[in-house]
């Protein structure tokens, strides 16, 4: 490979969570969960691989520092999978897969922020190493799963569904597309990301206390997620966005109550998210009809669903009761209109100033694909930053 590859990876939100693993070594999840694939432009991990026997080791640089491939497990299984993969298709002693690999990563949005970075990081190293060694199949998810449970399913674009599968192996643990972007356009995703500085259990401990201690969990497995993952994938199939809304934030509720039953508890939300549900609910009723639905990870953000064409009176709304010090222009990002945002529709009762870092309006995207602007030289050496 004479050649930089380079690619991007969207971040994708669950609305059915996945929260628990049947098998930790192989990653292996204990419900099935849906998710929507957000848009590369505004959010994005990319990633640039170069290969050959001029590399001289196998190293990863992630938003400009060194990882120790050696220590980190996941990293190496992902080295290692891609070396097998290269291996079936191109013979147990092809030269490439005795190559030496630099890889270049970044997030154009903030690594720590609890905004799914892991989930399109992994997504796009193994989608780039695939693409650099003309593997792309359909393995490709269960790879990137191996990263990071959520990856998977960041490498589809649109509605995606992660089949827990019952394989003791997991050769039935993959994802799928449900329906493409462009089946639902008119879908926006608004990220309110929270000022926060509290250390949270990562998702990874997180979910382990909880397959531990949880007695909800078990119940959320067995009786819950089938039936709403069911009923999501109908409402997505019809477009009807009061029954998805509805799915979402009782997925959402339920996924932080499991966290709450864990032992000794994970707290994921702060007060702030508690005010968002709230407003949402609040807002819901005094439109009357479910407009607007929030999820939450394992953070205190909050991810809104709503469609363009109410938008814009919702955002009004939303900038008069989470108001902000900085100019529009810098609290608000992605792709939302200029509006003064002067109108305050129903009048709620503003809150404090800056709660909210910024509010990021994005739509649904595609899936990972391939970019000509590169991180490393052709020789393998890191581009610097003009
Ligand atoms: C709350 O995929 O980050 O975002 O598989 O251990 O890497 P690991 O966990 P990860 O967990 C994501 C959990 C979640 C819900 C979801 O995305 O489905």
């Amino acid at each position: 490979m004479d050649k930089v590859v380079t690619c991007v990876a969207p971040v994708n939100i669950a609305t059915i969570k996945y929260w628990g693993k049947r098998d930790e070594h192989l990653i292996l999840p204990l419900n099935d969960s849906v998710s929507l694939t957000l848009d590369c432009d505004q959010m994005h991990a990319k990633t640039s691989v170069i290969a050959g026997p001029f590399i001289d080791e196998d190293s990863v640089w992630l938003n400009g520092q060194i990882m120790s491939i050696e220590t980190n497990e996941r990293l190496k299984k992902c080295f290692h999978l891609i070396r097998n993969l290269i291996k079936i298709r191109k013979g147990e002693n092809s030269q490439e897969s005795k190559w030496n690999i630099r890889v270049c990563s970044e997030n154009n949005f903030p690594t720590a922020a609890g905004l799914a970075s892991s989930a399109a990081g992994y997504a796009c190293l193994v989608y780039t190493l695939a693409n650099a060694f003309g593997l792309l199949d359909e393995d490709l998810p269960s790879i990137a799963r191996q990263g990071s449970g959520s990856a998977c399913r960041s490498i589809y674009g649109g509605f995606v569904h992660w089949k827990a599968g019952i394989d003791e192996l997991g050769s039935d643990s993959t994802a799928i597309q449900i329906a493409a972007d462009t089946h639902w356009p008119e879908m926006r995703i608004i990220i309110l990301v929270v000022n926060d500085s509290q250390k949270k259990t990562s998702s990874t401990v997180g979910m382990k206390q909880a397959v531990e201690t949880s007695e909800l969990l078990k119940y959320r497995v067995q009786k819950c997620v089938p039936e709403r993952t069911k009923g999501i994938i109908q409402a997505i199939t019809d477009k009807n966005f009061e029954k998805f809304a509805e799915i979402t934030m009782r997925d959402s509720n339920q996924f932080h109550a499991v966290c709450l039953d864990t032992y000794p508890p994970c707290v994921y939300l702060n007060q702030v998210s508690h005010d968002i549900i709230s407003f949402v609910h609040d807002y819901n009723k005094a439109v009357g009809k479910i407009k607007v639905s929030y999820t939450f990870d394992a953070g205190p953000n909050a991810f809104l669903f709503i469609q363009q064409n109410d938008l814009n009176l919702f955002m009004s709304e939303l900038v008069n009761v989470f108001p902000s010090e900085q100019p529009n222009s810098s609290y608000l990002r992605g792709i939302v209109s200029t509006l003064p945002y002067e109108v305050k529709p129903f009048g709620f009762k503003p809150k404090d100033k800056d709660l909210l870092k910024y509010i990021m309006v994005t739509k649904l995207g595609s899936g990972p694909r391939c970019v000509n602007d590169h991180l490393l030289n052709d020789d393998g050496t890191l581009k610097s930053k003009q």
